[in-house]
């Protein structure tokens, strides 16, 4: 098993692994990669590939091998927020403590950043010398395809335009939680062991549990930082649900039932931890980390 990690050490290697995987344009589209690299670089908390490397590692295998799988999915992800900020979507100027990339490139290049960075994703993933069998890698690129799709993020990005100005039932609110937010976060655990070759079924039953909980509390915090944050701490908008009509946990049940809420899906996480032999405390600690942030 590779040695363990901070959470700074892991986000310095991302951030080196991101920032080598954007290429220059050959043909002088250079404004695209531009904004790709603008709202790429810097900023981010990197929460999806820190996952991916630690369940990697956990697994018993170097982090190398899941390099390529947690810059793609930081690249899916970051592509979903250039995209969540559109006019047409959540109409957001201010990101990772920046304008937009919308508001620096202008709508339609920011549109094509975002496709730039789903593409360059798949390429990235299937880049790289890892030891990770070719059947794990199409197994990993199959799931990566699926949970950023319309069977997940893309989804619970339609259930979601569709619900403002609308009160969704709890069960709602969870389905469109569990697609926009949480299928990510699963692929970006999932992908962390399809890079350490497992396929033990019950393991990744718990790896997807640990996945299920922490994303479904991740998209609750996020919206509680929403109404009780500043703009300047979160890099981004603040009151950005409201402002279109968004029913989340604050808004449904209040703050306080919301944080309970995080603190029981934070608990069930750490406890299907279980099922791993190596040391995850990195991965318990992380649960509890995300649940108590203030960004
Ligand atoms: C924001 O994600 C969008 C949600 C899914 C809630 P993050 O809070 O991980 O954003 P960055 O990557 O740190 O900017
Ligand atoms: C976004 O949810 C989920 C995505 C898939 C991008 P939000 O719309 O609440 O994310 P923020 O608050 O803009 O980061
Ligand atoms: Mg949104
Ligand atoms: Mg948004
Ligand atoms: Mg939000």
């Amino acid at each position: 098993m590779d040695r363990k990690y901070s959470l700074g050490e892991y986000i310095d290697i991302i951030n080196k692994a991101l920032g080598d995987s954007v290429y220059a344009a050959k043909d002088g589209q250079d404004y695209i990669t531009e904004a790709m690299r603008y709202s790429l670089e810097n900023g981010g908390k990197r929460v999806r590939p820190v996952l991916t490397l630690e369940f990697c590692r956990v697994c018993g295998a170097d982090i190398d091998n899941a390099i390529p799988f947690a810059c793609a999915v930081e690249m899916i992800h970051t592509y979903s927020l250039i995209h969540d900020d559109l006019p047409c979507m959540d109409n957001d100027d201010y990101r990772r403590g920046k304008p937009s990339c919308h508001k620096k490139f202008g709508e339609e290049y920011a549109l094509l950043a975002g496709d730039g960075l789903l593409t360059l994703a798949f390429e990235t993933a299937l880049d790289g010398q890892t030891s990770v069998t070719d059947a794990n890698k199409v197994k990993a690129i199959s799931v990566l395809a699926r949970l950023a799709g319309v069977d997940g993020m893309v989804g619970g990005q339609v259930l979601d335009l569709q619900s403002e100005g609308t009160s969704p039932s709890l069960e709602k609110l969870q389905t469109i939680d569990r697609l926009k937010t949480g299928a990510l976060i699963k692929s970006a655990v999932l992908l962390g062991c399809y890079a350490a070759n497992v396929n033990d079924k019950k393991l990744l039953k718990s790896a997807e549990e640990y996945a299920a909980c922490i994303g479904i509390a991740f998209q609750i915090v996020d919206d509680i930082l929403d109404v009780t944050s500043d703009s300047e701490t979160l890099g981004k908008p603040v009151g950005s649900d409201i402002k279109n009509e968004k029913i989340t946990y604050v808004s449904l049940m209040g703050i306080d039932n919301a944080k309970a809420e995080v603190r029981a899906l934070t608990d069930r996480a750490v406890k299907a931890l279980d099922a791993f032999d190596g040391d995850t405390s990195f991965l318990k600690e992380f649960a509890v980390k995300l649940a108590d942030r203030n960004k």
